[in-house]
């Protein structure tokens, strides 16, 4: 399929109405999820190829994806993910989402974790330098990350951007094999949607949110 477009000819032939759709509801699914249905490694790889069209700097490519579909690894993880969740729990000194904690009770039985890693570890430098290292390194990796649920949710899958196995990072990293030099970023647990209703999220309006031409200043 030649999915290249000219630019300058005028609009481009993008259904928009279709891309906001997947923009604006890719929302966090964490409980309608068919957990019985396998999710096809085909799909999973059409996904991931979807999301390396994301901007990598230095050309670098330096995404690296494991899927996670086998219990025994999905089991290890989870047991991290539940662990690190208690004590985030403790040190906040309250409950957590029921939603959040659904997630956890079920995360090992997810017909598929999607660990998103990124070869290197993130620099150390002292400011200003060590602010444009970091953003270039995360920068390289997160919208990868992104663009993966949202190609997910195109078809179908719901997932949820998950951080809280990293407290964990290196007994995951043991058990899965990930080399040193290799960092762990998101985690996303991805399943077919049941009965799910994605809709936009209610968010501050851009107008709030959005100066121009100088800080705190509005549109002209
Ligand atoms: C940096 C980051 C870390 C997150 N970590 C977790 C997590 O560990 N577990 C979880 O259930 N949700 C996590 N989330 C999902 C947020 O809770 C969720 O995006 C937020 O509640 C908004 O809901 P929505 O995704 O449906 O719009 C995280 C989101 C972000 C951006």
């Amino acid at each position: 399929m030649d999915t290249s477009d000219r630019q300058g000819d005028g609009p481009p032939e993008i259904d928009l109405e279709s891309v906001d759709r997947v923009l604006r509801t890719t929302r966090s699914v964490r409980r309608r999820i068919d957990f019985e249905r396998p999710v096809e490694p085909e799909v999973l790889n059409e996904c991931i190829e979807v999301a390396t069209q994301a901007p990598t700097g230095i050309a670098a490519e330096s995404w690296r994806f494991l899927v996670l579909t086998e219990s025994e690894p999905k089991r290890v993880v989870a047991d991290l993910y539940r662990s690190a969740l208690e004590s985030f729990r403790a040190a906040r000194g309250g409950e957590v989402k029921g939603a959040q904690r659904a997630l956890a009770e079920r995360l090992h039985e997810m017909p598929a974790l999607i660990l998103v890693c990124c070869e290197g570890r993130p620099p150390s430098d002292t400011l200003p330098r060590s602010l444009a290292l970091q953003v270039g390194f995360y920068g390289s990796i997160l919208p990868a990350a992104w663009s993966l649920m949202l190609a997910l949710r195109a078809r179908g899958l719901g997932s949820t951007w998950t951080s809280l196995h990293l407290l964990h990072a290196d007994e995951a990293a043991t058990a899965l094999g990930i080399p040193e030099d290799v960092t762990q970023t998101v985690l996303l647990p991805v399943g077919y949607t049941k009965d799910a209703v994605l809709r936009p999220a209610a968010r501050r309006p851009a107008a709030e949110v959005t100066y121009w031409n100088g800080w705190g200043r509005e549109q002209p």
